[in-house]
């Protein structure tokens, strides 16, 4: 086990968050990608505990659910078992810590508490944390921060020889402790068993009448047991989230800091400003993001690749050397050397491989493109399967659906489709086949042949002249020699309703 394993992460997620104004449990709301759990919980998993517990109360359905289907895997992963403990009354976050103990009778060893709305937290921070705890041999270690501004924190009391003696809430401090600056971050580690006796003695003697988990420091003192406190390396980390404004702070912040770490990892960020990247986001060295460009969900983007300006990517990996220009795409898969864009709509399950094109208004979905094939210029590619080096003409449509169900298209290798061809599905153009412009192609192709769906073409002589006279149009017909009026050779054209 390593030093710094702890026996348990609490983290208190049992509070309403009146102050977001949201219909959404405050520890739902997401900034890069992840709920604000979410990050704690990922924090939290990086110290490899054997269990987190999570204290619910406003919208614990939504929360446990959250907990089940997003984060109970990522604890797995590092042997943490990952559960909620209900708390239906928030009598205050002694109380919170004192029902998640509870729910493990026996524990020994570290227990760490932080809260749910804390999402820049570092698991590296929270080693720290602990590391100092266990260096001190301490009872209780609380992590604080120096802030310019320490108001609605609790501060930290220290004695003359700077030993830690407690914590005082905003709303119960005098004049003298408010203004210290060295504040609770609200994220602590515990030995379980002082810990636990210390929650039992807790007192709603206060300004909130509630049971403040920062009185533990204090009772612990009283015994006997040393306390000790660590400075957080950046104050920015114990920042929490209370109202959207916060909420939009911490995702700016989270976003500096995922943009800083692509570009040390060799990434060329034009503008981090404009550059928005989700923590499941990876990269490789010499990929280069242009201006505007939001990378998000589980994206990937592979050395020499090009994204942006104006791109917007989710859960799409982005090959070696690729170019993505001015598109949306979600869910898709683009090859090597591939070019999307400008102006490009990818849906989930198209996957062009390498040296293919989409183009300037092209979408696709469920769409495999084969290697150096083409859909350069406003097309729709939906529900296909297309083969190698085949080249789909402008304005295409794979007629995909028939009101009711949606049907496959299966176009072979060398294919020509020619432009504005109509797929209609299921259909197949077999290898080397053509298709020609204009058609509505309702019956396979088969390999070599030309489909042809569409009506011959009739030619009016006159027309304008009769139907048209004196416009500008006439005039030009007659200076081309176009045949008079009255003396075409096909009168009966006059009644043809020619658009
Ligand atoms: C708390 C600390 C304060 C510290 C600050 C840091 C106490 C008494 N005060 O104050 O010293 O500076 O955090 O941000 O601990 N919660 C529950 N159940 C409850 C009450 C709270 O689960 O009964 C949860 C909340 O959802 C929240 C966290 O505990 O995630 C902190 O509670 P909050 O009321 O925000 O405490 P602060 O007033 O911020
Ligand atoms: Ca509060």
């Amino acid at each position: 086990m390593s030093p710094t394993r702890p026996a348990a992460v609490v983290v208190l997620a049992a509070g309403e968050g009146t102050r977001m104004r949201s219909a959404t449990p405050k520890v739902l709301h997401r900034i890069a990608g992840r709920t604000l759990l979410g990050h704690v919980v990922a924090a939290a998993a990086e110290l490899a505990p054997e269990h987190v517990v999570v204290v619910v109360g406003h919208g614990r359905e939504a929360v446990g659910d959250h907990l089940t289907e997003h984060l109970a895997g990522p604890c797995a992963a590092v042997g943490a078992d990952l559960r909620a403990v209900v708390q239906d009354e928030q009598h205050g976050t002694g109380h919170a810590t004192r029902l998640a103990l509870a729910a493990l009778p026996g524990l020994t060893g570290t227990v760490v508490v932080v809260a749910g709305d804390t999402p820049l937290l570092t698991g590296a921070t929270l080693a720290e944390l602990v590391a100092a705890h266990h260096a001190a041999e301490a009872a209780a270690t609380v992590l604080s921060a120096v802030l310019p501004d320490p108001t609605g924190y609790g501060r930290v009391l220290r004695t003359a020889d700077g030993t830690v003696a407690g914590i005082v809430e905003h709303k119960d401090a005098d004049d003298l402790q408010r203004a210290v600056h060295e504040v609770n971050s609200g994220m602590y580690a515990f030995a379980a068993g002082p810990l636990r006796t210390a929650l039992d003695r807790l007192t709603t003697d206060n300004v909130q009448g509630e049971e403040y988990l920062t009185d533990v420091l204090a009772i612990l003192r009283a015994d006997g047991q040393p306390v000790a406190a660590v400075s957080a390396a950046t104050a920015e980390e114990v920042l929490g989230v209370n109202d959207r404004v916060q909420l939009a702070t911490a995702g700016r912040l989270l976003r500096d800091r995922l943009v800083e770490r692509a570009m040390r990892a060799g990434v060329t960020v034009v503008d981090p400003a404009s550059t928005w990247v989700d923590a499941g986001v990876t990269f490789e060295p010499d990929a280069v993001v242009w201006p505007n460009t939001a990378l998000l969900g589980t994206t990937h983007v592979a050395g020499g690749a090009q994204v942006g300006p104006g791109s917007t990517l989710r859960d799409t990996a982005v090959g070696p050397g690729a170019v993505v220009r001015v598109s949306w795409c979600e869910g898709a898969q683009i090859g090597a050397e591939a070019s999307v864009g400008p102006f490009t709509y990818l849906r989930p399950g198209t996957r062009l491989a390498a040296h293919t094109r989409a183009g300037a208004y092209v979408e696709m979905k469920n769409a495999s493109v084969g290697e150096g094939s083409k859909v350069p210029h406003l097309s729709y590619v939906g529900d296909a399967e297309i083969g190698v080096a085949s080249n789909i003409g402008a304005a295409t449509v794979f007629v995909n659906y028939d009101g009711v169900e949606k049907h496959q298209t299966v176009v072979g290798d060398h294919v020509r489709i020619g432009s504005d061809t109509m797929l209609v599905a299921p259909v197949t153009v077999g290898d080397g086949a053509y298709t020609a412009a204009g058609s509505v192609i309702t019956d396979d192709v088969p390999p070599g042949a030309m489909g042809v769906g569409r009506a011959r073409q009739r030619v009016i002589e006159g027309w304008v002249g009769r139907k048209r006279p004196g416009t500008a149009s006439a005039e030009a017909a007659a200076r081309a020699g176009a045949v008079e009026p009255g003396r075409g050779p096909e009168q009966g054209g006059d009644r043809e309703q020619v658009g």
